[in-house]
Parts: structure tokens; sequence; C-alpha cells
């Protein structure tokens, strides 16, 4: 059964651009099939390709995320996608609140799904360096191996 993911930070063009990539590295490497977008919160950045800087951060680590473009999450977003993962609680908050009744997304704080990390945000790289993005990368492709070894299990429990 294919499995939609979606992940949602504040600008839509730093931290879950990358998770997407991330995510969708781990998920073909593991033949996982599955749907992945990313969204923001906000709406300043509508349109735009992701940062510079996470740009060459994902280049740096062998994937191209330029030609990403941000969208604000939407109400049909909550029918759409099985998961919908936050980047960190003032994310998740948002999301809770604009949740439908009778939404098929199951929300979460992403690195909840990454033992020893449950309740920790992605850091806001924003106002940071090269250094920032480099965490920030670290942190989204743990948490994205995490998260497809449980959407894995999930599926094989359900097979
Ligand atoms: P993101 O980072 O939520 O990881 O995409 C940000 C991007 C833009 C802004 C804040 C955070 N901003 O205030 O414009």
């Amino acid at each position: 059964m294919v499995q939609a993911v979606l992940f949602v930070c504040l600008g839509n063009i730093c931290r879950s651009p990358l998770a997407e990539a991330a995510f969708r590295a781990e998920a073909d490497r593991l033949r996982l099939d599955v749907e992945v977008d990313s969204a923001g919160t906000g709406d300043w950045h509508v349109g735009q390709p992701p940062d510079p800087r996470a740009i060459a951060v994902a280049r740096r680590n062998g994937f191209d995320i330029a030609h990403l473009r941000a969208r604000r999450v939407g109400m049909e977003d909550f029918h759409r996608f099985d998961h919908i993962v936050a980047l960190d609680r003032d994310n998740l908050a948002a999301l809770a609140a604009l949740r439908p009744e009778g939404a098929r997304a199951r929300l979460s704080l992403l690195m909840d799904h990454v033992p020893g990390r449950e309740g920790q945000p992605v850091a806001d790289p924003y106002h940071g360096d090269d250094s920032h993005f480099d965490a920030t990368w670290r942190e989204v492709t743990n948490a994205a191996a995490a998260l497809a070894g449980a959407i894995r299990r999930s599926a094989q429990d359900e097979a």
C-alpha cells in the first residue's frame, strides 16, 4: 500500500525540503512505495526554491533539491497524506489546530521517530550558517531513516 508522507516546517525552504530529500532517498533504498512532499505553515516563501544554503548542503551530500518550490499546507493535505510530520513543536501545534475532523493524516513530530530524541525540534537553521545546515542535514537524515524503518515495519505488519 502506498504511504504518503508530508514534511512540514515554517517556510518550506530549509528544513522540510531537506527532510523530503533525505526521506525519499531512504525510502528508495528500502524500496518502499511512498509519495513524499513538503510544505510550510507560513506563506512568505510560496513559489520560491529552497534557500541557497539548503540547496548547497543537499548538493554536498549528493542530492539536487533546486527544482523544489515552496508551498503552504492546505486543508486537502490532511486528506491526501497518511503522515504529516512536523519539524518542530510550533509547526506541530499549527498543524493540530488546522487538522479537520475525520482527517486521514496522522500528525507527528519528526524527532519523535528517533529513539532518545523524542520531543526535540530540528532547529531552524535560517539565521545560521553552513554549519547549521550541515547539522540540519545530519538530523533529518537520521530521522528519515528511523521514520522509513517504522513505515516499513507497519507495512510488514499489515501484510
Ligand atoms: P524553514 O526555515 O522553516 O526550515 O524553511 C525558515 C525559513 C524562512 C523563515 C523562517 C524559517 N522566515 O522567517 O522567512
